[in-house]
């Protein structure tokens, strides 16, 4: 039984739901609320806890609603502007959850108070899962709304680090959009035009894992020689390489 069920919501967003100790689990950004009780109800799950990545209303629109049914526990990067936030976790804090934990890493630049949620391996999980909002997407990352683009790339480094077969579970689905503009860009990318065969026959596009993102997200492949030289900007930095991908993809 997977432990991570994805609920399409909302045309292109993803919600999840990680299941532990039998009928217990948490909710990842439900921006809405019918889908998330329906499968609550469906599989008799006990919703303890929601996890919220940043305050955007597509990924908190079903909190309240959810915390006044189930009374479950609200955690954020934001209690400000995501008003039901119970409890504020720091970058580095960690989040028990059934016998692992789930490590907070902050990531501003889509927001600036955007964090990420690392499930850190355990007996109950061999591989790490990570939560990404819209910080990282398949073959992407999200737009700059309050961070500039050095701030963004040291977040999207941050989560690059982690080991190769952490699972990535991001916040939308622009999946097949994000692989065609890294093949404008870097055309002979073979790892990329097998991604898109793959996603095009199963029809799965998450969970990624961190080495397909390594080796397939353009934005995260800022600093390859090969990016680099496709844009004609050899000698500039990491991040000013990645300014210009986010600025070409804004208008791709
Ligand atoms: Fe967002």
């Amino acid at each position: 039984m997977d432990s991570v069920i994805t609920i399409p919501a909302l045309g292109d967003n993803l919600i999840y739901l990680y299941r532990y100790n039998q009928g217990d689990c948490l909710a990842i950004d439900p921006g809405e609320c019918r889908s998330v009780s329906n499968i609550l109800k469906e599989q008799n799950l006990s919703l303890k806890m929601i996890l919220v990545t940043h305050h955007h209303w597509d990924h908190t629109g079903g909190v309240a609603e959810l915390k006044k049914t189930t009374g479950c526990k609200v955690v954020g990067g934001d209690k400000r502007r995501i008003r039901d936030v119970d409890q504020v976790f720091e970058d580095g804090e960690t989040i028990p959850v059934g016998g692992a934990d789930v490590r907070v890493i902050a990531t501003p630049g889509h927001t600036s108070t955007s964090v990420c949620y690392n499930l850190v391996p355990s007996a109950a999980s061999a591989s790490g899962i990570l939560w990404t909002g819209d910080t990282l997407f398949v073959g992407g990352c999200g737009r700059l709304f309050e961070g500039n683009a050095r701030t963004m790339f040291e977040s999207l480094r941050r989560l690059a680090s982690l080991p190769d077969d952490t699972l990535v579970y991001c916040g939308h689905d622009y999946t097949v959009e994000n692989y065609e503009f890294a093949l404008s860009i870097e055309t002979d990318n073979q790892s990329v035009r097998q991604r898109l065969k793959d996603i095009s026959e199963s029809g799965q596009t998450v969970p990624s894992t961190m080495l397909q993102e390594r080796t397939t997200n353009v934005f995260l492949r800022a600093g390859a020689p090969e990016v680099k030289a496709a844009l004609g900007m050899e000698q500039a930095k990491d991040f000013e390489v990645f300014a210009e991908l986010r600025r070409r993809k804004d208008s791709f």
